[in-house]
Order: C-alpha cells, then structure tokens, then sequence
C-alpha cells in the first residue's frame, strides 16, 4: 500500500527518496512521484507505472537536499500521473504526501472550492495541501496541525513549504510513520525499510502526533502543541535481510528461508525442563492464563489461516475453546467480550487496517488482546496488551510465507503452555517440543525435493480454475494454498473442506479443473481419499500432497508429491511449503510478477 519517505540534510534529496520508493516498491503502488526544494522553488515529478519510469522521467541531476516521495495505491481516483502524489497547492509553495483516506473530503473539497481552490487531481488527498495553504501564516507546522483537526479519516503525511528550507512536517493518525535519526539528516518514512540503509535509530510518531523536522533535529507534538518526549528505538533488522541475495525473488528467498525462521520463533521460548513453551512477551502470570477459559483469534489473508490452525491446536492439545474470525467482519458486529478470554491480533506487518482497527474496537470494551507479528514496533504490537514477535526478519513479497510458518510456531507455543497448566502430561509435552524441533529439519527435506514441483507446475499453470482440499487442521493449510495461487498466478483457485465438495464445488469437477489434495497419514486419511476418488470419478485431475510411502494415495492421484512423514499435528508445515512453491513455480510458467501482484499490497493500511 502507499508507501512515504522524507529527507532533509546535506546529501541531495532526489536520490535518496528514490532508493527509499525502491525499497517500498514491495508494499504494492501503481504510480510514485518526489518534490524536491530546488532553487528556492519546489519542483515535483510523478508518473504512473513504476519507479522505474519515475527515474526514467527525472531529469539527470536535480539539486536541493529536501524533499519527499510516495508510491501511491489507488482509492480515490485513477491511476495516472496527475493523480499521484506528491500534491501541491495552486500557487505551487506546498507539497504534501499522503497515506490513508480522508473520509469527510467532500464536504471539505466543496467548501475549499467555493473559497476559490482549484482541484486539479480525483484524489481526496488533496484537499489536505489546499487546507494547509488556506490555513498558513508563516508557521507549517501550525497550519498542519489546525489542518489535520479538520480531518475525518487516516492520515500519515509529510508537507514542505518552499519559504522554509530544510523543514518537514509530519503527522499520523492512522496510517504509520516513523522518523529515522541519522548523522545531520532526517528521515522521515512509512516502514522502516525505505531508511534502514541510513540509520537504524528511529522514532515512532503516534497517532495525534506532529513531527517537525530539519536535518539537525526535531520536536514531536501533539494537536493541541504539548511537547510529547519520544523513546529512540534502535531497529534489530539488518541491510542485507532486505536485500535478494542471489535469489530470482523475494518469495522464493523467503519460501527457502523458513527452516531458519521457524527456528527463530522457536529459540529461547521452550523451557525443556518443565516440557513447556515460555512466551516472555504476553504480560500474562500464570495465575493469569490459567483462568483463561477460550481464545479468540482475529486476523486477515495469511494471518487468518493461520490463526484458524492456531485455533485448532489450542482446542486439540489444550482443550480450551478457540476459534478464528476476520477481523474485518468482527469489528461491525459488535463483538460480545466474554470474562476470561484472550484475543489474539495476527498479522505479519503489524499494520493492517482491519485487524487493528478490530483490535481497538475489542479493546474498548474491555478485552485483553494480545499480538502475533512480525514487524518489531509496528502499530498492533505497540497498541496490544502484549503478545509475541515471531522474528520471521522482513518479508518483502507480498504474498506471505515465511511469516505464516512462524505464526504457526507461536501457536504451537501458547497451546502447548496452555496445554501443560491443564492435562498434557510432562512426557506428552516433551514428546511435542521433540516434533516441534525436528520441523525445521522436516522442511528442510521438502525443499530438497522442490524441483519435482516445477514438470506439475508446467503440466497445470493454463489451468483456468484450481480447488485445494484439506481437512482438520489442514484445513486451513488448503485454503492458504488456494490463496497463494491466485495472489501470484492469477489463476482462480478454491480452497475447501474435502468433505464438503460434494455439497457444491463438485459441480465444478472436469478433466480441466485440477483439485490439489493434502493427504497427511491422520485420522481423517481415509475419508480424504474417498473424497479423491470421488474426484477421479468425474475425470477431475487429481495432484496430491501425500506421506513418503503412501502408494495408495500414489496409485489413485495423477501426480503426487511426497512430504515426511511427522506427528499427525505437524503437518500443516509440510503441506503448506508444497503448495508455496507451486503457486511459485506456476506464477513463473506464467510469467507473472511474483514479488509484486497486480492490485495487491504488503500492509494493507486502509479499511
Ligand atoms: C494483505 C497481504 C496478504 C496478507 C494480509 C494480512 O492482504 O497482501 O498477504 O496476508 O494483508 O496482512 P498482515 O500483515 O496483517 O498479516
């Protein structure tokens, strides 16, 4: 989604904002544009398309060492050169960048245009610079503060004005924003992505708060102009884990990645001792969780599938009720908080509109809710009662992997310290975390053999329509696997109970219609294979992902792919990487650009 950097200091500004878009282009945009203050004047570039094109379109040099820059996805008007950011006021002095969505721009553009404001672009962010520019005295920071009491939306922006060198403003109210310290410059940034290539000490800006910056230092306040003391955070995450390191793309890097991922999110949270998780970060006392009497899981995309199989191991190695829910659909209906109930934020960013928004709404009636994520000080961690960072280290491609696995692995841990305060016995603790442990190695194995996925991949990828089958707590594995496939192929694809076909979807069976079958050796094997003979019997092409060993399953499916075997629990890690690295392996038969699907963002920051 819209992604924002600033600089003020020494360097020239141009080529700094656009390595900074560079490094945001993995958030999803459609067209990305910089102002930079030149020669007493503001001069601003933007064109549609990628940044590529933007560079194409700069001119060679272009002078002055402030500016800021955007890579805008489309809510409000069409994607084209006018249309992008950065916005400026009619006569030209201001320019501002813009994250989120006014929601009262209407009335506010009605208003503006009868005090003679002229509108040149469809966005609503636009009415923030004409505010701005009716509302300034000499002083930006004011005028942006009295401007954004106007709002009724999100917002994170960063504005100039040509008659005060050197200086930014920023301002936050629901779309996030960080400032990056370095030595005599600033930064100023959507993610931490787009600066750490110059700075690692950052500052969160919050909502309600105002950043006024040079490149010699800054002052945060709020909207009624208190100072407001800010920690300086230091980022963990190095250059290198940003960059692709030899491999094709993101997602590829990341899929291979998730051996040693699943590792960090396991490392220093097994107490071997007691056979039991310990999750530092949940602010709980044991007291505390044992008196928790259901889980509650919110989340969107990957997160959610997730969460529907961290409700399933709560429920099965802890006995506790637990279930998942969108938390896009949560927060509308007024959710009821029960006494002793934890709620869980999953999300890989830390940012996505939906479930933090869902997270508040649960918070003000009075819920604990805890997070999963990814992004250390996003804004669901910072906001949550607690929770758990699963150290997956930055993901860039859009589509999720390496974060869903370790998501997972959070799971495990709290079903399994919650399972050991209740009825799971210490041998049956010990015998889990020896499960858990081997998984890393597990995976290990299926990559090795991941170029047999790449003839199914070319037997397959003009298929027009894909059904992925699982069931219990593959379930939602195969609905992840249906996901993946249409987020970078573009191939429609179901995912579904394998029980259920036969209540609709088989309608859909013929030999052109290719279900993918996750047949793990469990309790439900049989009844998953009836399912796939049921399948062949309407000449539907069958693949499936089956146990080493398992001819059966070999003899009946056109193709098939073999996982090790492992605890009956454990497979959801095994079926899932099959299915990231054919959704993969496809997207590239395809063609497709795999690291930045069409119509898609990273961190989804608007509802
Ligand atoms: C977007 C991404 C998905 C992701 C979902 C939730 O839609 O394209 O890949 O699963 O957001 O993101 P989160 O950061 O909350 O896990």
């Amino acid at each position: 989604m819209c992604g924002i950097i600033g600089y003020c200091g020494p360097r020239p500004a141009a080529d700094i904002l656009v390595e900074g878009l560079k490094r945001l282009e993995y958030r999803g945009y459609d067209s990305a544009g910089i102002c930079v203050r030149s020669e007493d004047d503001l001069s601003i570039y933007k064109k549609k398309g990628k940044i590529a094109d933007l560079k194409a379109y700069l001119p060679e040099t272009i002078a002055g060492s402030t500016g800021i820059g955007h890579t805008r996805w489309a809510t409000h008007g069409e994607v084209n050169d006018v249309n992008a950011h950065p916005h400026s006021s009619g006569d030209g002095s201001i320019a501002i960048v813009h994250n989120g969505i006014v929601e009262n721009f209407t009335p506010l553009r009605e208003k503006l245009e009868e005090d003679g404001y002229e509108f040149v672009t469809e966005t609503d962010s636009e009415v923030i610079v004409h505010l701005v520019d009716s509302l300034y005295e000499g002083d930006l920071e004011r005028a942006v503060k009295r401007a954004v009491l106007l709002l009724k939306g999100t917002y994170g922006l960063v504005v100039m004005h040509k008659n005060e060198p050197g200086v930014l403003v920023g301002a936050r109210n629901g779309s996030p924003l960080v400032l990056g310290i370095g030595e005599s410059e600033m930064f100023l940034a959507s993610d931490v992505t787009a600066i750490i290539a110059h700075t690692k000490q950052v500052v969160y800006i919050e909502d309600g708060e105002v950043v006024c910056l040079t490149a010699d230092g800054y002052r945060t306040s709020d909207l009624k102009d208190r100072p407001v003391d800010k920690t300086i955070d230091v980022i963990s995450w190095e250059l290198e884990e940003i960059e692709k390191e030899g491999f094709t793309h993101y997602m590829e890097k990341e899929i291979l990645e998730q051996p040693e991922s699943i590792l960090r999110a396991m490392q220093g949270r097994i107490e071997s001792e007691y056979a039991t998780g310990h999750l530092g970060g949940l602010n709980m006392t044991r007291q505390e969780l044992l008196q928790v009497e259901r889980v509650k899981i919110i989340a969107a995309g990957t997160s959610f599938y997730a969460g529907m199989v961290g409700a399933y191991l709560l429920e099965s190695l802890a006995r506790i009720p637990a279930s998942a829910e969108l938390a896009s659909e949560l927060r509308y209906r007024n959710p009821i908080v029960e006494r002793n109930t934890v709620y869980f934020a999953v999300s890989q960013s830390g940012e996505t509109a939906d479930t933090l928004y869902a997270m508040r709404e649960l918070q003000r009636k009075g819920a604990r809710v805890l997070g999963i994520c990814n992004v250390v000080g996003s804004t669901i961690p910072r906001e949550s009662d607690g929770g758990v960072y699963i150290h997956s280290g930055p993901e860039i491609a859009v589509a999720s992997t390496k974060a869903f696995t370790s998501q997972l692995t959070a799971f495990y841990l709290f079903a399994l310290m919650l399972a050991r305060m209740r009825d799971m016995s210490i041998e049956k603790g010990a015998e889990l975390i020896r499960y858990l442990e081997a998984i890393p190695h597990l995976i290990d194995e299926v990559i090795d053999r991941k170029e047999s996925l790449i003839p199914l991949a070319r037997k397959y990828h003009r298929a027009e329509d894909f059904l992925f089958l699982g069931r219990g707590i593959n379930y939602p594995v195969a609905l992840e696997g249906a996901l993946k496939l249409k987020e970078i192929s573009y191939i429609h694809a179901e995912g579904y109970s394998a029980a259920e076909i036969k209540h609709g979807p088989i309608a859909l069976i013929n030999e052109e219609t290719p279900s993918v079958f996750l047949v793990p050796d469990d309790a439900l094997r049989e009844k998953v294979i009836s399912n796939m003979k049921e399948v062949k019997a309407r000449s539907g092409q069958v693949i499936a992902i089956a146990v080493d060993g398992d001819d059966e399953v070999a003899s009946i499916a056109d193709d098939v792919f073999f996982v090790p075997r492992a605890h009956e629990l454990m497979y959801p890690y095994l079926m899932v990487v099959p299915l990231q690295l054919f959704a993969y392996y496809t997207a590239l038969e395809l063609g497709r650009n795999v690291d930045q699907p069409r119509n898609l963002a990273k961190s989804v920051t608007v509802e």
